[in-house]
């Protein structure tokens, strides 16, 4: 690939600040955002990056950011949708509110971001979109139905996006994390943390840099001939 440029989104901690320090070390420039404002050069050491503080729900927002980089002649060849949310609640005490926060982030923000990008990326005929969905949009989990439904319809949009712009030379995966070691998982209590364990044949949980490594794959020339896929990094935990 020519242009090693990658947009992460919600870089800024997590399995996102992961992934934008792994692309950093594989000389790539990184784009990163958040809602909040962050130094992503101290936390990368190199100035071969750019944070944009961005709230990936707000299109005129994200329409402004795509006309600045521009400016700078600035073009990401990689974008990651990795932004992400929970609000848990069983179904019968779930908020419209909740419903309706979940679905905007974590899944029509990759519909923002991705159409936000993807013609410049036809226009250079290469282009790799990763997207972050979840095990619990496999699985289903309960107190989940709003994020399992947002993390299901990234699946969807994957597989038909990328029958759509395979032939450009774009390649359009999702990524299914299990459990992995971040702030989502801290605030499990011992006794929920256990009981997740025991059903995970690997015995523990992941790492942020577990997915990073998958996320570098799939953005190389290696992986060129790999498009629509949903992929878990999860310990054995969901085997379809
Ligand atoms: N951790 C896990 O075990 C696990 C498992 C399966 C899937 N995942 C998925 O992996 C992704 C990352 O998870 P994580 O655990 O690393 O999450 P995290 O630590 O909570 O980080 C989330 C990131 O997204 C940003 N963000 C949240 N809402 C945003 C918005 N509206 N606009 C822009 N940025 C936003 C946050 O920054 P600001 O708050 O400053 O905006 C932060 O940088 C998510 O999509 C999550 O669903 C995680």
């Amino acid at each position: 690939m020519i242009n090693k440029t990658v947009l992460i989104t919600g870089s800024s901690r997590g399995i996102g600040l992961s992934m934008a320090k792994a692309f950093a070390e594989a000389g790539y420039f990184v784009i990163g955002t958040s809602r909040a404002s962050f130094d992503l050069e101290a936390s990368l050491g190199t100035k071969e990056c750019l944070h944009i503080a961005l709230n990936v729900t707000d299109r005129p927002a994200i329409i402004e950011a795509v006309k600045d980089l521009n400016a700078k002649s600035i073009s990401p060849s990689v974008i990651v949708n990795n932004a992400g949310i929970t609000k848990d609640q069983l179904f019968l005490r779930m908020k419209d509110e909740d419903w309706d926060d979940v679905i905007d982030t974590n899944l029509t923000s990759v519909f923002n971001i991705t159409k936000a990008f993807l013609k410049s990326m036809v226009k250079a005929r290469e282009g790799r979109i990763i997207n972050i969905s979840s095990v619990a949009a496999l699985m289903g989990n309960p107190g989940q139905v709003n994020y399992a439904a947002s993390k299901s319809g990234i699946g969807g949009f994957t597989r038909s996006l990328a029958k759509e712009v395979a032939s450009r030379n774009i390649t359009v995966n999702s990524i299914t994390p299990g459990f992995i070691e971040s702030d989502m998982t801290d605030a499990l209590t011992d006794e929920q943390r256990s009981l997740i364990l025991s059903g995970i044949p690997a015995q523990k949980f992941g790492d942020t840099s577990n997915i990073a490594d998958l996320a570098i794959f799939l953005a190389s020339d290696n992986a060129s001939y790999i498009t629509g896929q949903t992929i878990s990094v999860d310990g054995g935990l969901y085997m379809s």
